[in-house]
């Protein structure tokens, strides 16, 4: 039964006002092996749960469940890989067959439901062939950038606990291969928790050297594997832990259930996106990032589509019309990516002149999220493309958009800047520092009133006091984003930026704390604080301000590289400071908190005022000096 909304009003007022009928609704969509007892489970505030009770497997409606109607031989991923100059369709029929040998993998090597495997691995199709074999089984995945370096993967391992890694022998950058295997080896050791194996799938462009006993060959071990059914799971059972960052350098591993993110995912490709089932939908982002995750993986396979799994880059590979090239040749209906993907065509074809080689005429809708989408941006690409261009906002923890123009609802007029309203399901208020709700265009903390809606965070793996601490315990009986804008007088959301010290590097989340973290290691940093500045390409970009311990003697220039090099080795390569400036000391306040938003405006160049609670103004003049320099 497809639900029909009359209005965007309509869908948000029953969504609030009558969630169970809505949700109920949506969850017709998906098979389930039992029906919940209950939609909404508040039994246990402020953790609420999704249809409790309830039965069903994520793979199963995202493999089986076609395949047994009539999409076997519909391709389920196009994997268009211009690093390696391959292009491969793989159908749901076949991807089924793959991922029920892997999932027969895995059983063999003794994984269990609610067990964890880390999956360490680039865009290519075997990791989404090892995400669904866990869903498969029951077991809990745990997905880790490839461009997170050895320290960052070891935090994850030692918080996960997994009994299986899946990795690969490389990722491929433009630069060339990037070895994952001594990466990984390293993060093991680093880690008090040791997995009891690897799978290791090779990649032609670099094999790596496995380890006896440990490691395993993927490819050996998928010849004699059996295939294995799907496992029936409680809907609130855990699908995964992704770990994004926090305010410090310790992550935090945000838990999606089974039955809610099924649900919610589902209703978005249709109601958010506007696609249907047999449509090419193309997430061009990272199967380790959130984007990845729900809309490479799990939303286009739920609904019946065909997804892109692009690797390769905006530009370079080979060149700015790479999008247009994908879009034409594997006729995307919807391309959904970070703004600065865009920014990056634009600053290497300002014109626009290589989307004329190519007919990209099946483009509907383009989406974009991950940071701010800055008018320049959307002007540029409206103008180019000639569909609508739509700002979305939503969080690793959300796992789908919170605020959006719902398409396959009802198109609003664009407003650039803003993306839109929130989403059915979400009740975003805006809050001053007292709780009180703010009224239009007043700038306050964007919160969203509980219980937020199917497929958000549940809690934090083991770890229920971070969740409340760290979302439910700044306004009580809400959801703190982490983001402040405000509402204008029609309705619609702008986004004006994290209130915290979490910042994002080109579409990439990162947490300054961490970066300081790393920083303060260095033996010659007595103590040092990081911002994110502006950028023309990248949106934002990490500096460092240090003050060095006294009798340090090293030159400035060597010193500054040691600290990059740290960063980038520590966290990885995404996580480049741009700058670094020995200062003598660092702006605080007089109970000791360094003025960090107040150095971000100076180095962005917008007015500041003094703060009141300053220690020592005369510290600012410094830094305004070596930035001017
Ligand atoms: N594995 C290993 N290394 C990686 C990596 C990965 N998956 N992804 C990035 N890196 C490395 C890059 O090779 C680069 O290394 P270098 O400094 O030694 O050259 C470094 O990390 C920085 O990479 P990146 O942030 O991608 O910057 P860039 O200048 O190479 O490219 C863009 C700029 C805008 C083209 C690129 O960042 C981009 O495509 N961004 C879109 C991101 C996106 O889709 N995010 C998902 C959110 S929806
Ligand atoms: P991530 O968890 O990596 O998806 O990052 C989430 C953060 O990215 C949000 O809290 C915002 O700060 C930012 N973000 C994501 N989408 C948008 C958007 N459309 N506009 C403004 N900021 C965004």
């Amino acid at each position: 039964m497809v639900v029909m909304y009359s209005s965007y009003d309509e869908a948000f007022r029953l969504s609030i006002e009558e969630s169970d009928r809505f949700w109920g609704e949506a969850a017709q969509e998906i098979q389930w092996d039992k029906k919940w007892d209950r939609v909404l489970d508040d039994t246990r505030k402020p953790f609420y749960r999704w249809f409790s009770g309830g039965k069903m497997n994520t793979c199963y409606n995202a493999l089986d469940f076609h395949v047994e109607n009539g999409r076997a031989e519909q391709v389920a991923i196009i994997y268009d890989s211009p690093v390696t100059g391959t292009i491969r369709n793989i159908t749901y029929g076949e991807l089924l067959g793959d991922v029920s040998k892997f999932a027969g993998v895995l059983r063999s090597l003794g994984v269990e439901k609610g067990d964890r495997v880390v999956i360490y691995m680039p865009m290519i199709p075997q990791t989404v062939v090892a995400m669904l074999a866990c869903a498969r089984i029951g077991a809990i995945h745990s997905v880790v950038f490839g461009g997170f370096a050895a320290n960052e993967l070891s935090v994850r391992i030692e918080d996960a606990k997994p009994k299986i890694v899946v990795s690969a022998s490389c990722g491929i950058e433009p630069k060339g291969p990037i070895l994952y295997k001594p990466l990984l080896d390293k993060a093991i050791d680093l880690s008090s928790h040791k997995p009891e194996r690897c799978v290791i799938f090779q990649r032609p462009q670099a094999r790596a050297e496995l380890i006896e006993g440990r490691d395993i060959d993927w490819d050996e071990v998928m010849k004699g594997a059996e295939s294995t059914g799907c496992v029936s799971v409680e809907a609130t059972d855990p699908l995964y832990v992704l770990y994004t960052s926090g305010t410090t350098g310790v992550p935090k591993g945000v838990v999606r259930d089974n039955g809610g993110h099924a649900v919610a995912l589902k209703w978005s490709m249709r109601y958010i996106y506007g696609v249907e089932p047999g449509d090419v939908y193309w997430a061009a982002s990272d199967v380790g990032w959130v984007v990845g995750h729900s809309y490479i993986v799990y939303g286009p396979l739920l609904h019946g589509c065909t997804t892109v799994l692009y690797e390769g880059k905006p530009v370079g590979t080979p060149d700015p019309g790479a999008f247009w090239r994908v879009i034409s040749q594997h006729k995307v209906k919807v391309l959904f990516t970070a703004p600065t993907a865009f920014r990056a065509i634009k600053k290497e074809d300002p014109s626009g002149s290589y989307i004329k080689k190519h007919d990209i005429s099946s483009l509907k809708y383009l989406f974009l999220a991950g940071e701010r989408l800055d008018p320049d941006t959307y002007h540029w690409a409206s103008g180019l493309l000639n569909i609508p261009v739509i700002d979305h906002w939503w969080q690793t923890e959300t796992g789908w958009p919170i605020a959006a123009n719902c398409v396959g609802i009802e198109e609003l007029p664009v407003k650039p800047g803003s993306p839109t309203k929130a989403v059915p399901g979400y009740n975003v208020k805006i809050l001053n520092e007292e709780g009180e709700e703010q009224g239009p265009e007043k700038e306050g903390i964007i919160v969203v009133k509980l219980p937020l809606p199917p497929g958000c965070l549940p809690t934090l793996w083991q770890n229920d006091k971070a969740y409340i601490d760290s979302y439910l315990s700044d306004f009580e009986g809400y959801y703190l984003t982490g983001d402040g804008g405000y509402v204008d007088k029609d309705g619609y959301l702008f986004i004006m930026g994290r209130v915290d010290d979490i910042i994002n590097v080109a579409g990439h989340r990162l947490s300054t704390g961490g970066m300081e973290e790393v920083v303060s290691k260095h033996p010659d940093v007595a103590e040092c604080a990081v911002i994110g500045i502006e950028d023309s390409l990248k949106g934002q970009v990490p500096i460092g301000f240090i003050v060095l311990k006294s009798g340090t003697t090293k030159d400035h220039e060597l010193l500054k590289k040691e600290v990059k090099d740290m960063v980038r080795s520590e966290i990885g390569a995404i996580a480049s400071l741009k700058e670094v400036y020995v200062v003598s000391r660092l702006p605080k306040t007089r109970s000791g908190k360094i003025l960090r938003s107040t150095m971000r405006k100076i180095a962005d160049g917008k007015t500041y005022k003094i703060p009141s609670t300053i220690e020592d103004p005369a510290v600012l003049g410094e830094i305004e000096d070596i930035l001017k320099a």
